[in-house]
C-alpha cells in the first residue's frame, strides 16, 4: 500500500512526527508530501522543510518513508505517484469539520483513493506548526513541541529576520 501524508509542514513537529511513525508501521511506502502554496507566507522554504523532514525521519530509523513537495490538487498527486490512501491526523474535534470536508472532496473528485484519519497522541493535542513558531519567537521554550534540530533552525530563522529588520 502506498500512502502519502500531504501537508504544511511548517516546520515539522512532534505531532506530525506521531502520525508519520504510526502510519509507517501499516504502510509499504509512505510519501510525506509538503504543500507548495504560494498563497501562504511560511516561515521555511519548501526545500528547507523537506531537508527538517528528512532529518528527523533518519534521526528515528523510518526507512520506508519518501519526501516530496507537490501543488495543484492533492488527489491528482495521489493519482501521479500511485498512492491509493490519503493519510491526516486528528487532533481535536475542532479538526474534523474542515478534514472531512476534505476527504469527501477528495473521494468525489476520485473515489478510488481513500482517506485514513489517525488520532493524535494526547500529549499532541494543542500542538500546530503556529503555535511553535509563536511561542518561538515570543522567546518561550519549544524544546518539547520540535526536534533539537527542528528548535535550532527556527532559532537560526528568527536570529536572521532580526538582522535583517
Ligand atoms: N500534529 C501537529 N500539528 C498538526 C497535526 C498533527 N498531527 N495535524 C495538523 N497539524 C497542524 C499543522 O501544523 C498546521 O498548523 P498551522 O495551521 O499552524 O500551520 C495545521 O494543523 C494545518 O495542517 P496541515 O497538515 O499543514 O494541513 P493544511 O491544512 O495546511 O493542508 C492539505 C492540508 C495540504 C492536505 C490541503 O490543503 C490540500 O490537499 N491542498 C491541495 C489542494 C487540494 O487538493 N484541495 C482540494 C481538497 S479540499
Amino acid at each position: 500500500m502506498v500512502a502519502v501524508y500531504p501537508g504544511s509542514f511548517d516546520p515539522i513537529t512532534y505531532g506530525h512526527l506521531d502520525i508519520i511513525t504510526r502510519a509507517s508501521k501499516f504502510v509499504d511506502t509512505l510519501v510525506v508530501a509538503v504543500l507548495n502554496n504560494s498563497a501562504k507566507s511560511p516561515m521555511f522554504s519548501v526545500e528547507e522543510r523537506i531537508v527538517m523532514l528528512k532529518k528527523t525521519c533518519a534521526d528515528l530509523g523510518l526507512k520506508n518513508i519518501k519526501f516530496t513537495d507537490f501543488s495543484g490538487l492533492l488527489i491528482d498527486f495521489a493519482k501521479e505517484i500511485s498512492a491509493n490512501v490519503i493519510i491526516r491526523g486528528l487532533r481535536a474535534v475542532t479538526d474534523f469539520e474542515y478534514e472531512f470536508q476534505m476527504a469527501l472532496t477528495n473521494r468525489s473528485l476520485n473515489s478510488s483513493v481513500e482517506t485514513l484519519f489517525i488520532s493524535t497522541s494526547t500529549q499532541y493535542l494543542y500542538l500546530s506548526s503556529s503555535v511553535v513558531k509563536e511561542v518561538a519567537i515570543l522567546g518561550g521554550d519549544i524544546s518539547f513541541m520540535v526536534p533539537a534540530i527542528v528548535g535550532d533552525e527556527i532559532k537560526k530563522k528568527l536570529e536572521k529576520i532580526k538582522r535583517e529588520a
